[in-house]
């Protein structure tokens, strides 16, 4: 009798240990479920793939707009990150990558004593020149851009950023390179409210290009979308170009 006292005893022990065992599997098991990530893989902070996100659904920069204001000293300041490989010096040597006097606007792979690469060839095929929108994106990415490029550099996300250091490029050796026209297209939720009338006007005055009717379009067009208080002054800016 006693001695089944005993063994019932043993077994219930057992059988205790059994459903801690299970609890502690169960409770487990939910707090890894919880804790599983969303991607696989591990997160490397690495500039370039995270430009391969927002910045593809940017709008491209109203060059018309931002060249004129932007800040060349902050460029120049920026140029700081391209030094270590570019010379940027009228006549000035090749580094490690070519020297970029003369880039913006030039053709791709302007410097003809310089080893560029078979993916840097292919690119120029496709797209021969450095313009504005060319440049943005290379600097911004320029594995993704020129895929197997040897300029083994990240990229600068910071769109601010490279707005001015384009603007300081074009300074060395580029200013004959013309700012286009302000393109309402570009310019974020496309509101023309303040901003885009002094622009325009900067632009008719320093580049100067064919399209003297391009402006007056997009101020008409601005006028019939707009309401009340802007409506007048563009009714009259827009008079005298048509
Ligand atoms: C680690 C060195 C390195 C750094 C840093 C670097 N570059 Fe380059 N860059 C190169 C090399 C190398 C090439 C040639 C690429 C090729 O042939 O694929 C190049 C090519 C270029 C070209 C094309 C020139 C041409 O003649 O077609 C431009 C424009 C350029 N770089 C701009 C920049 C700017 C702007 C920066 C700074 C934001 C920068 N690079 C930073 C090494 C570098």
């Amino acid at each position: 009798m006693s001695g089944d006292l005993k063994l019932n005893k043993i077994f219930g022990a057992g059988l205790g240990t059994v459903f801690a065992i299970l609890v502690v599997q169960q409770v487990s098991s939910a707090v890894y479920t919880t804790r599983a990530p969303e991607k696989m893989g591990y997160f490397v902070d690495a500039p370039e793939e995270a430009a391969s996100g927002p910045a593809e659904v940017e709008l491209a920069p109203d060059w018309g707009m931002v060249l004129p204001a932007a800040d060349l000293a902050a460029g120049e300041a920026a140029f700081a990150r391209c030094q270590a490989c570019h010379n940027i010096a009228a006549g000035g040597a090749d580094g490690i990558g070519p020297n970029l006097f003369g880039v913006v606007g030039g053709p791709v792979m302007h410097r003809a004593g310089f080893a560029y690469s078979d993916a840097m060839a292919a690119h120029k095929a496709e797209a021969p020149a450095w313009g504005y929108d060319q440049l943005d994106q290379f600097i911004t990415a320029p594995n993704r851009y020129v895929p197997g490029t040897k300029m083994s550099f990240a990229g600068l996300r910071d769109t601010p950023t490279r707005i001015n250091l384009i603007a300081y490029l074009r300074s060395q050796g580029s200013a004959g390179y013309a700012i286009p026209a302000s393109d309402p297209a570009r310019q974020p939720g496309a509101a023309p409210a303040g901003g885009d009338v002094p622009a325009e006007g900067a632009v008719a005055e320093t580049a100067a290009t064919e399209s003297g009717a391009a402006p007056a379009e997009a101020a008409t067009g601005a006028a019939t979308t707009q309401t009340a208080p802007v409506a007048p002054p563009a009714a009259t800016s827009a008079a005298p170009g048509n």
